[in-house]
């Protein structure tokens, strides 16, 4: 749309100069092509890397309350039971509730169901090696099989560290022993505050 109005910008310039020292048919065209620009109204474009970024944000702030009240009732150990059960539910729910696929992955993941494939995983590689280099890494938007799909950054806070600190020191040993049993192949423990535990990606249809 923007190079039609350039083109008729161009075209509209060229013939009223034109205009100036030829004859007078020149103002039909002139009027032709007036009414063209009108007719070519530009369409709203989806910004889909913003409209996914906002169903990422809507599912974390739910999986969050979610997690902040099970604490709350239970601390840290009884909500991993929390986490087991309902995380992957909670996130399915909300992809039925805002109408796009919704996963949470991870390359350190705790459930074996979130591991990141390998597009996922190239994302998380570029975002950590963006915060080696002390620059800002944004979220992507990808095309894949006709859909769009984003990846969103899942960035550790200090409240995550109860779970996915370091063992014994930020992860106390009830909580521990439940994340063990539970989740015998754990990798999701060792992180510090600020970094990538994971991402939200989020796939679209297209428009
Ligand atoms: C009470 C313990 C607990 C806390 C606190 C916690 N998590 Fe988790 N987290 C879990 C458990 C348990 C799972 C596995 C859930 C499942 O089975 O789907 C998990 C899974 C995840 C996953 C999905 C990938 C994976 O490893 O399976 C991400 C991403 C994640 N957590 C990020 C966070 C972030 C970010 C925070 C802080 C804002 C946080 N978690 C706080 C217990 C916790």
């Amino acid at each position: 749309m923007k190079n039609t109005l350039i083109i008729g910008t161009l075209l509209f310039s060229g013939i009223t100069f034109l205009g100036s020292c030829t004859n007078n048919d020149d103002s039909a065209q002139i009027t032709e092509e007036k009414v063209i620009e009108e007719v070519v109204e530009p369409q709203p474009e989806v910004n889909y890397l913003e409209t996914g970024k906002g169903l990422a944000m809507q599912t974390k702030a739910s999986l969050g309350k979610n997690l902040a009240l099970a604490i709350n009732e239970r601390g840290s150990d009884g909500a991993v039971e929390f986490c087991n059960i309902e995380a992957i539910p909670i996130t399915d729910s909300m992809s039925i509730v805002l109408g796009a696929k919704i996963k949470r992955v991870s390359d350190k993941p705790r459930n074996a169901n979130n591991q990141a494939n390998e597009a996922e995983l190239a994302y998380i590689n570029s975002w950590n090696a963006a915060k080696d280099k002390g620059e800002e890494h944004l979220p992507l938007l990808t095309e894949l099989d006709g859909k769009m799909v984003g990846y969103y950054p899942i960035v550790t806070n200090q409240m995550c560290l109860q779970c996915h600190g370091t063992p014994e020191k930020q992860i106390n040993t009830k909580t521990l022993s439940k994340i063990k049993k539970l989740y015998p192949a754990d990798k999701a423990t060792g992180y510090a505050e600020g970094e990538i535990r994971g991402i939200f990606v989020v796939e679209m249809n297209k428009n």
